[in-house]
């Protein structure tokens, strides 16, 4: 099964780790990961915050230089590339940010922002006016927003000016860090359907990052969920949602709000206890402080991931080590 995922994948990590050094210590945000992305794919990669989401995309795409493993686009590894290399491998891996109005210069238009990375690639002045006019009309900002300034548009017209930016280079390999959680829920859904859309058209792959499953839901074609910088648990969409295993996977699918229901008839759940700091984890399953399961066998080592069957994988002493 996995010799077969690694043929198609587009982008395959091994190993990849993040450690970052602070007066208390080595802080483990990423640790030891090993995932694949299949091309025209999307991998949801779902956890609470400080699990090391955005460390992990920041380190496939090299903005952060990973510790140690390895980073594999198309077969190549990255991991070893020279700036200049990666600055042409750039142009085929962008990144979407949270917050687009702290990402966006203020006093840029909108034109002048979507043009930007193209200035940096050199593409010559009458080439760039086509290729931002026809960037707007994809993400569906008029024409007439070209002249605007940031601060003059709401949060989905924002956020649409960062995913155009992203777009203007035609790259294959997309990192969404939280693309929708600052948007209302109304337009969460009309930029969750753009994203679905442009990844059709423009045969995209998307490493999809966000604390909130019931976003990656429908998007995701498989799931994987973190904890304090470790996977402990990965399948398919559908059967992340079906047939949950990990006790932690579990406690994030109650969470979730059901929002047919009336306000008064919510039942709010929320995980107990709280997150820690990854900082020089001892070995033991990071999960196990919070854990209704835990038994002496959690306290020993953090479970590796296990085969399932179904795609399923799960990092949980409870199926065995
Ligand atoms: N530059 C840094 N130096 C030291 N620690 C860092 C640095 N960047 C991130 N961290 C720590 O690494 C861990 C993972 O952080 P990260 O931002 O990747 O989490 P996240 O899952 O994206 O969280 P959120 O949902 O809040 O965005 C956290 O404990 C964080 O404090
Ligand atoms: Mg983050």
């Amino acid at each position: 099964m996995e010799e077969k995922r690694t043929e198609q994948a587009i982008l395959q990590t091994k190993s990849l780790t993040k450690y970052f050094r602070t007066p208390r210590g080595l802080l483990h945000a990423v640790d030891h990961v090993d995932l694949s992305i299949p091309a025209n794919k999307t991998l949801g990669v779902v956890g609470e915050s400080g699990c090391g989401k955005s460390t992990l995309g920041r380190t496939i795409l090299k903005l952060i230089e990973p510790t140690e493993g390895e980073i594999i686009y198309k077969g190549a590894n990255i991991e070893k590339y020279t700036p200049a290399q990666m600055r042409e491998m750039r142009r085929k891996m962008q990144i979407i940010f949270q917050d687009p109005y702290a990402s966006l210069n203020p006093r840029k238009t909108v034109k002048d922002l979507i043009a930007d990375p193209l200035k940096v690639y050199q593409v010559p002045k009458a080439e760039r006016n086509r290729i931002v006019s026809e960037i707007m009309a994809t993400v569906g900002l008029a024409e007439r927003f070209a002249q605007s300034y940031p601060h003059e548009l709401d949060g989905g017209r924002r956020q649409r000016i960062g995913i155009a930016r992203s777009l203007v280079l035609q790259p294959e390999f997309i990192v969404c860090d939280e693309p929708v959680s600052a948007l209302d829920v109304s337009i969460q859904a009309q930029i969750l359907n753009l994203l679905m859309d442009l990844q059709e058209s423009h045969g995209l792959t998307y490493l999809f990052i966000t604390h909130d499953l019931s976003v990656v839901r429908h998007i995701s074609d498989e799931i994987m969920v973190m904890y304090l910088g470790v996977v402990v648990e990965r399948a398919p969409s559908r059967e992340l949602f079906s047939n949950p295993l990990h006790p932690y996977t579990k406690e994030l699918i109650r969470a979730i709000p059901i929002p047919d229901l009336k306000p008064e008839h919510r039942l709010v759940h929320s995980i107990r206890g709280e997150v820690s700091d990854p900082i020089e984890p001892p070995a033991r399953c990071r999960f196990a402080p919070r854990c209704n399961h835990c038994t002496e066998a959690c306290m020993n080592r953090q479970p590796v991931l296990k085969d399932m069957g179904n795609e399923h994988y799960v990092a949980c002493a409870l199926y065995g080590d």
